[in-house]
């Protein structure tokens, strides 16, 4: 049956590998057989302080990179968060209806805002509008990586308990998580998420890096001592990060690469993970700079607004009538 998708990815630095094989690449799959919103958050990306012309920047390469990897604007409705005012709108009434102390046990608000000063309010803040960003649009599912799980358990309560304070309007949104890749490790210390606002550049592979850089980043990543080429998470994480990078950029089973790579060393081993990220990443590289500075894309961004816009204002005003907002509609 076709479903109501929504995901969102914040426009703060190129997007990593982490990003793409985690969530993006399954948006593609998804759009398929459903009705999806792929949002630009640029909103959330201020959370914490943004360069004004980077980040204008760092939201049209999002943009291009989402119709780069195949979002098609035909099946999806791809837009910018801030131009569509029900978010920030609906995002306010949902903080009214969190509580100060389950915002404070968010992992996320904890390792951002952890022995740091000049912490902003809206860090606390956040997962209310995310979850503003999802019930919008009545959205049965949410495709995100692991380390989205909490805000979107959140997102329930806090649906939920709108739905009994006030009125049933909002449909509770489930999450979808890979089984593979939902979180790819930093490629220098495996025990952490790879990320994008990591300041080690080897930490992690852009979707934009070259070819050269890819591969001495592969080349780089931390094993460990053994040899010899095993799934096993526990005990060798980094090798076991490279086999989930493998395997989803090439669609090869992670039994059967250990097979291939039995008896064999990691150097071998490495250069083919190199070269199946390569392989994944240059096409969309190709059709990512042919987009960047179309006017295609702004076409496409003004129409998803359009159309998000029209969507979200139904379910923005039976929020506002449901918490008794504003006059009564005459
Ligand atoms: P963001 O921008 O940090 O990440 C975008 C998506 O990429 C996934 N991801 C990863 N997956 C696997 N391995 C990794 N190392 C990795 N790093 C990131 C994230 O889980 C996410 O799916 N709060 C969200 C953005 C957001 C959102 C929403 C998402 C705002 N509103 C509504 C879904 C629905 C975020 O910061 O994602």
């Amino acid at each position: 049956m076709m479903k109501t998708i929504f995901s969102g990815i914040q426009p703060s630095g190129t997007l990593t590998l982490g990003n793409y094989l985690g969530a993006m690449k399954h948006f593609v799959e998804l759009q398929e057989e459903n009705s999806c919103y792929f949002c630009i958050v640029d909103q959330h990306a201020i959370t914490v302080p943004q360069d004004r012309l980077q980040l204008r920047k760092n939201i049209r390469s999002l943009a291009a990179l989402y119709l780069a990897v195949g979002i098609d604007p035909h099946k999806s409705t791809l837009f910018i968060q801030s131009e569509v005012p029900a978010h920030a709108q609906l995002g306010w009434m949902m903080q009214c209806v969190s509580y100060i102390g389950e915002l404070e046990r968010m992992t996320q608000f904890k390792d951002k805002s952890a022995g740091k000063e000049g912490v902003s309010s809206s860090l606390l803040t956040y997962p209310p509008l995310m979850a503003a960003d999802i019930l919008l649009y009545k959205t049965d599912i949410v495709p995100v990586g692991e380390d989205q799980k909490q805000h979107l358990e959140l997102t329930r309560n806090l649906a939920e308990r709108f739905n009994s304070k006030y009125n049933d309007i909002f449909t509770i949104p489930e999450v979808k998580i890979p089984r593979v890749g939902a979180r790819i490790m930093s490629l220098n210390d495996p025990s952490k998420k790879m990320s994008k606002s990591n300041p080690n550049q080897k930490s992690f592979i852009s979707m934009l890096d070259d070819e050269k850089q890819i591969l001495k980043k592969i080349k780089s990543a931390v094993t460990d001592s053994e040899n010899e080429v095993r799934f096993d998470k526990e005990n060798k994480p980094g090798v076991a990060n490279l086999l989930s990078i493998y395997s989803l950029c090439t669609g090869e089973a992670i039994e059967s690469l250990e097979e291939k790579y039995a008896g064999k060393g990691y150097g071998e081993f490495k250069e083919d993970v190199a070269h199946a990220v390569i392989n994944s990443l240059k096409p969309i590289q190709e059709r990512y700079f042919e987009l960047i500075e179309s006017e295609e894309l702004d076409r496409i961004l003004d129409q998803g607004a359009e159309k998000a816009n029209r969507d979200a204002k139904k379910m923005l005003a039976k929020a506002e009538r449901a918490m008794g907002l504003g006059r009564k509609k005459r």
